[in-house]
């Protein structure tokens, strides 16, 4: 999915149209179905790229105002590779760039917050500068592989608009 044509009810974020980003990192599929429900919620205010972790490129994030992150939680933390991303970012990454979290979990993990990957994602992303527009956010997935609650699609695009609206007011 790639959009990048500007549309009605186009938002901008001081005097620049906004710009978002939303990349994953998914092993069974669970985080990239979030992924693209959020991305899709959010084509109808502006342009939106979706890419998983794979694809992302230096120059992605540059031309992007909204950066948005989600990545499964693994073993109380983030999936290696997430990991390595986020410590190749230069310093200065997400300066004057607005973000936000998202983790697919166990309920047990969203209970005990503090062992989330939309937590751990949003201290990396604030670390190389980045501006957190709303607190992480967890969608649930029943097992292992899936699948995610019933609800938990809906729940992510209510959240998108909640980040977009965030991102456009401030
Ligand atoms: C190696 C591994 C470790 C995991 N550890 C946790 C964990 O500590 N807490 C948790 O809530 N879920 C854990 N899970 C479940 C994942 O959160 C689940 O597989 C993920 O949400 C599915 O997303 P995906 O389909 O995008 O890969 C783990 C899964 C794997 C494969």
């Amino acid at each position: 999915m790639l959009s990048l044509g500007f549309c009605e009810g186009e938002r901008k974020v001081g005097g620049d149209s906004m710009n978002a980003l939303v990349v994953y990192y998914s092993r069974f599929g669970n985080t990239r179905r979030v992924a693209e429900a959020i991305a899709d919620s959010m084509e109808s205010r502006g342009a939106v790229r979706v890419m998983s972790t794979d694809e992302l490129t230096p120059s992605d994030l540059k031309g992007s105002n909204l950066v948005v992150m989600g990545s499964p939680t693994h073993r109380m933390r983030l999936p290696e590779a997430v990991q390595s991303l986020l410590k190749a970012l230069p310093k200065e990454t997400l300066r004057g760039k607005s973000f936000a979290a998202f983790d697919t979990s166990y309920r047990l993990s969203a209970l005990l917050a503090s062992f989330t990957a939309a937590r751990k994602l949003a201290r990396a992303l604030r670390r190389v500068g980045g501006r957190q527009v709303v607190p992480g956010e967890t969608f649930l997935v029943v097992e292992r592989e899936g699948p995610l609650y019933d609800g938990e699609i809906e729940r992510a695009m209510a959240w998108a608009e909640s980040v977009w609206r965030e991102t456009s007011e401030s």
